[in-house]
């Protein structure tokens, strides 16, 4: 019976069949160890000289790092092999070799083990890494799917910019010219309207020309968008929505956080509610720590570590002033010149996760905005029909899938948190 890793302790005294590849191997006369991965999880495999096939132990010989094998044992539980189960083995099929399998033991440097990401993978770490960033997405398709939201995605090729001109990518769709989307906001505003509680989920793209630990050309963005709800809703929904994302991912991904040594107690206090502070009162903590930074402007990643430090669990920033935030922002009418905005700050110095607001609903209010930020109004009339027709009081954010695995993991590179990294200067494998 052919089994999977994962699925060893359901067949203790069986003898089962576990195709996979060699992560390591040794020998020491009468007995040899194979450790076999398969992809989900790593076994221990024993070839007794006697108990197995006498050329089961002379094709021992022949394996390197990553031969693919299959293994025929009997299963016993082993506290000590990874995973607690082991094969005492009987026979090796070898069904193809590896030679000189470019990642070993040794230390890597990073562009070295970038080009080699297929193989990378492979390795425990990125394994792990990878597993939680699936749990990850699992959770938070599960929230929404759980909430009466409609999944609406957005499509990628679009007329028009969302977060501004300066980062968009410039393709051809036929005659014309297309963007890749930064954003599938301003799609969930239309899709709201018809279905009330609505998201998207899928690849966003930003023509960043900077090497950041946190930027990449292509990452994953979630976006809700809610008819009806206003900054403070908003709010509150994005702090259950990581509450049970991160919760969720603590406990059924703990084997993985302990591969990846993530000291987790800072990710058990991420309970909602989280606090709230207006960008006022963040720039004052910036200004005592950093005395160059400009007043009205955006955080750089070093003043919104200052900001979270003070916190314990993530913080919201909200009420950023309009002038450095986009053209569909709500201004405040109580308070001019700033705009009904949030950002979440992850703690421990992880940054910005998510960006989101209250949207302009009033027709004319938008189309000046879109004057002023310079945008073709013809690309945008579809947008303004949503003011014409029923317009209505709507928030929503995006969260970047990336920075919620690092910071999850606790790594400080966004490049390791999804299988295959597009980076500024990198577009391989
Ligand atoms: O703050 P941003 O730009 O907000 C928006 O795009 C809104 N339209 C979302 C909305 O309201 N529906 O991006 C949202 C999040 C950021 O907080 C960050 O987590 C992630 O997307 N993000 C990036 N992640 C990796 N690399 C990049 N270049 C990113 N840019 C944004
Ligand atoms: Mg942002």
């Amino acid at each position: 019976m052919r089994v999977y890793i994962a699925d060893l302790k359901d067949h203790v005294g069986q003898t089962v069949t576990v195709d996979g590849w060699v992560y390591n191997h040794r020998s020491s006369g009468k007995i040899k160890f194979l450790l076999l991965r398969d992809g989900t999880g790593i076994s221990q495999c024993v070839y007794f000289r006697g108990e197995c096939e006498e050329k089961a132990f002379e094709d021992f010989e022949k394996l390197s790092q990553e031969s693919c094998v299959r293994v025929t044992g009997v299963v016993k539980a082993e506290p000590r092999s990874p995973g607690g189960f082991e094969l005492g083995a009987r026979e090796l099929v070898i069904h193809s070799g590896s030679v000189d399998y470019p990642i070993t033991p040794k230390e890597h440097g990073p562009d070295f083990l970038l080009n080699n990401r297929h193989l990378w993978m492979r390795s425990k770490r990125q394994h792990a890494l990878l597993r939680v960033r699936a749990e990850i997405i699992a959770a938070i398709r599960d929230f929404f799917d759980g909430r009466g939201f409609t999944l609406t995605d957005a499509p990628i090729f679009t007329p028009n910019a969302c977060e501004g001109t300066s980062t968009l990518f410039q393709t051809q769709y036929f005659d014309e010219k297309a963007f890749l989307s930064q954003s599938g906001q301003l799609y969930m505003e239309a899709t709201a309207a018809a279905f009330g509680k609505v998201y998207c989920f899928g690849p966003t793209f930003r023509a960043e020309k900077s090497k950041t630990r946190r930027h990449l050309i292509e990452f994953w963005m979630v976006e809700p968008e809610v008819a009806f709800n206003d900054l403070y809703d908003n709010m509150e929904l994005a702090e259950q929505f990581v509450e049970y994302v991160i919760q969720r991912t603590l406990k059924n991904k703990a084997e993985e956080l302990k591969v990846l040594e993530r000291n987790t107690d800072s990710l058990s206090k991420v309970k909602a509610p989280f606090p709230r502070i207006h960008y006022k009162e963040a720039t004052e903590m910036i200004l005592k720590e950093n005395p160059s930074f400009e007043v009205g402007g955006d955080f750089g990643a070093p003043d919104e570590a200052i900001v979270s430090a003070k916190f314990e669990k993530p913080v919201f920033v909200h009420h950023f002033p309009s002038a450095i935030k986009a053209f569909y922002m709500k201004e405040d009418e109580k308070e001019p010149g700033y705009s009904m905005s949030c950002d979440l700050l992850a703690p421990e110095g992880y940054g910005e996760v998510i960006g989101g607001g209250q949207r302009e609903d009033n027709y004319d209010v938008l189309v000046r905005k879109i004057e002023e930020h310079k945008l073709s109004m013809k690309d945008f009339e579809w947008y303004l029909d949503l003011r014409k027709y029923g317009t209505f009081k709507h928030a929503g954010f995006g969260l970047g899938v990336e920075r919620t695995v690092a910071w999850v993991c606790g790594i400080q590179h966004v490049r390791e948190t999804i299988p295959f990294p597009r980076l500024y200067g990198r577009n391989y494998p």
